[in-house]
């Protein structure tokens, strides 16, 4: 944060007035490629994330200024022009949100300066731009004082923004995490209706740990929005002998059933992941709540298992990662997480075999890829708030 300032001071002058903020990632625990299918995701805000500071200007003046992209230099825009400008490259996020409010009915009288840092590896898929809109919509929220929108609010205006203005087709799963999350509790969210509830998560003998495959692989965003459409289809042919809203409607016995209405083949199998998913996610907070670690983490492989197989959207290296790990004792579960084609896997492993499992699979995955992974022991964070 003292950086932050500084960095503020030396940008536009003084920092006096300047405001501090944070606004964590994230990491699902179970409950993957559900959140556009109508079902359940159980993610948690992780205590890296990214720290702003920012004042109100006089002018129409949006200013935009990441320390860890200082190749950027200040990213100016102006209120009068809210459009995503290429040039603008990673500020086409802060600025989204700005367009967002707009859209939604916020008059934002007078623009801003922001300088913003994160500490959230870059692509790993720990939602480093849900972390940015949602520290983004804290700060507007913040500076103009508008005190009827709730964190829940800005994770919506964020996903809208992400929709719309910078053309990811996400679902709210990775906003809602960061702008809710609750230290030490995970977010049983059921994304049919917003309802959600916390689960503590103690782990008294085991850590959450997470591993960086430093893969990202291309078309990411075209092969995300293929699986909704592919699950939309699967969706639409149920839909003819089903009166269901969404695949998060039935179990896994009446997929079964009907599966065979779902003319294409591969549609049928992402369906068959939606379905299984959501109970799976179900299954496994019941799991939590009995203090049954050990089923939980059975259901983190079957998610793997589904993700690699029948979603596909794991790929070779996050296998090598959960296949490795699986084969670890005292790995009690291990998945890929998140949006998929590389990025993290999520395991949970007992605190004694913390060690090992690095060691481990640091060094199989470098026989097996040449790359150097990177492992993470996290803790579970706070959503995004305001310093003072
Ligand atoms: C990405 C999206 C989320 C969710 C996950 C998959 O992280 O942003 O909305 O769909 O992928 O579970």
């Amino acid at each position: 944060m003292e950086e932050l300032i500084k960095k503020f001071e030396e940008l536009f002058g003084d920092s006096n007035g300047v405001k501090r903020y944070f606004s964590p990632g994230r990491v699902n625990l179970i409950g993957e490629h559900t959140d556009y299918n109508g079902g359940h995701v159980f993610p948690c805000a992780l205590t890296i994330g990214t720290s702003g500071v920012a004042r109100k200007r006089n002018d129409s003046k949006l200013h935009f200024y990441s320390m860890n992209l200082e190749r950027f230099d200040v990213v100016e825009a102006d209120l009068s022009d809210l459009t995503n400008h290429t040039e603008y490259n990673w500020a086409n996020y802060p600025l989204g949100v700005v367009w967002a409010f707009k859209e939604k009915g916020y008059e934002i009288p007078t623009g801003f300066d922001m300088v913003i840092y994160g500490n959230i590896p870059n692509g790993s898929g720990l939602s480093s731009s849900a972390s940015l809109e949602v520290l983004t919509g804290t700060i507007i929220k913040d500076l103009y004082g508008f005190s009827d929108i709730s964190p829940v609010d800005i994770a919506l205006y964020g996903q809208y923004s992400e929709n719309n203005f910078n053309g990811c087709n996400c679902g709210i799963m990775d906003q809602f995490a960061v702008a809710m999350g609750k230290k030490d509790s995970a977010i049983f969210l059921d994304t049919a209706d917003l309802s959600y509830e916390y689960a503590d998560i103690k782990l008294p003998d085991a850590k959450i740990v997470i591993t960086n495959s430093k893969v990202k692989h291309s078309l990411v965003d075209s092969a995300y929005n293929d699986r909704r459409n592919e699950s939309a289809a699967a969706l639409k042919d149920l839909q003819t002998v089903l009166d269901i809203k969404t695949l998060g409607d039935i179990d896994e016995k009446t997929f079964d059933e009907n599966a065979s209405v779902i003319k294409d083949e591969v549609a049928r199998r992402r369906g068959k992941h939606a379905v299984y998913e959501n109970q799976r996610t179900i299954r496994a907070v019941e799991a939590l709540k009995n203090n049954d670690i050990e089923l939980f983490g059975k259901l983190m492989n079957e998610s793997h298992i589904s993700l690699r197989d029948d979603y596909e959207t794991s790929c070779t290296e996050c296998d090598i990662l959960v296949e490795e790990a699986w084969k670890i004792p005292g790995v009690i579960g291990s998945r890929i997480t998140g949006g998929g084609f590389g990025g993290c896997t999520v395991s949970i492993v007992k605190n004694d075999a913390v060690d090992t499992f690095k060691d481990t699979i640091l060094k199989v995955y470098k026989e097996k890829t040449g790359i150097d992974a990177e492992v993470y022991v996290v803790d579970i964070g706070q959503g995004a708030y305001v310093l003072d």
